[in-house]
């Protein structure tokens, strides 16, 4: 068979071009996962903040009463891995990813446990963490008036490493790239299933009837009643608004803000218990605020049902574990990444 010179260079390259590729090295999954995304918004290029999120990790079920072998190959796999924390889920696919920040939105583990396990997580990772607290952090009944102060000594004693937020923020440089992460437990106003006094009544009789907060948690000497969740609620909101209006007002409305709560700011974060009769202790219905507010992200946990919308242009995420050997999928979860 008979080329012309020019099909035959053709020929030539084409035949190196497949030669070049069958050496080249496999593309590196992890090199991939180093670049850092930028983002077009309002006109401007923003550098993307990668943020390993978990929340509801619940340490103090572990080691189990009857392991499962899921719970036996993720204890393994913990063991093997040098340095990795000793309870919580399997971070080694994390490792060499590009973090800028952990966020661990309460129930980690009971008291101020909480707060050595996300100081594992930073050192394992070599990342800083937010910490937050949940209602379980309160069950080691420490008065909560105490409790909170005491975890927030705790993270300051880690030279760094953690940051514990209650109605309180804290602004990151990640490449001058500034991110306000606000934070609190926010509970709840019991109105998710109906704002007239009786609707409100009546969900925090269900929540004094029902939930192991109102046993467990101490408050005042006392035991925390569902009237000390809302005030602690009614609190919250009011430093949210008024900490991102000072810093759209200082930062201008480009700031970039992450809100981080444990108790759930829409109704959808119920998911299957959505309008059941504990749903309005787990969530609030904050979309008018969030839509007003407009932060970057906003990051809960509590309802064990991991969870991603948008509301208006705002994402709205969780990622819970759950308990370990008692709900499926606990032994396998794994933080999920968001970008923001
Ligand atoms: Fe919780």
């Amino acid at each position: 068979m008979f080329y012309s010179p020019r099909i035959c260079c053709l020929l030539r390259w084409v035949a190196c071009f497949r030669l070049v590729e069958l050496f080249a090295p496999e593309k590196n999954p992890v090199s991939q996962q180093l670049a850092i995304n930028n983002r077009k918004s309002e006109g401007k290029w923003h550098r993307m903040v990668r943020i390993s999120l978990m929340s509801d990790i619940h340490n103090e079920f572990e080691p189990p009463r009857q392991p499962t072998a899921g719970w036996f190959a993720l204890n393994n796999a913990r063991k093997a891995t040098k340095g990795h924390p000793e309870k919580g889920p399997l971070l080694t696919d994390l490792r060499g990813q590009a973090i800028d920040l952990v966020v661990l939105a309460g129930d980690i583990d009971i008291g101020s446990k909480s707060i050595v396990y996300a100081d594992q997580v930073s050192r394992f990772l070599n990342v800083r963490a937010v910490s937050l607290a949940g209602n379980h952090e309160g069950y080691g009944r420490r008065d909560l008036n105490l409790l909170i102060p005491e975890l927030r000594a705790a993270a300051a004693s880690t030279e760094g490493r953690v940051t514990f937020l209650e109605n309180e923020s804290v602004t990151f440089d990640f490449d001058g790239q500034r991110l306000h992460v606000l934070g609190c437990t926010l509970w709840t106003d019991y109105a998710v299933n109906g704002a007239e006094p009786g609707d409100i009544e009546r969900a925090m009789r269900n929540a004094e009837d029902g939930l192991n907060d109102h046993r467990l948690i101490v408050q005042d000497g006392r035991v925390f009643t569902p009237q000390d969740a809302l005030a602690r609620h009614l609190e919250s909101r009011a430093w949210l608004a008024m900490e991102i209006a000072r810093i759209q007002s200082e930062d201008g409305p480009e700031a970039r803000i992450l809100v981080v709560t444990h108790h759930a700011p829409v109704p959808e974060a119920n998911g299957e218990f959505m309008g059941g009769k504990l749903s309005a202790a787990y969530a609030s219905d904050l979309r008018q605020e969030i839509a007003h507010w407009r932060p970057d992200a906003w990051f809960f946990g509590h309802t064990h049902y991991s969870f991603d919308m948008m509301v208006g242009p705002v994402r709205v995420v969780s990622a819970q574990r759950g308990y370990v050997c008692r709900e499926p999928g606990a032994e396998d979860f794994v933080p999920r990444m968001v970008e923001i």
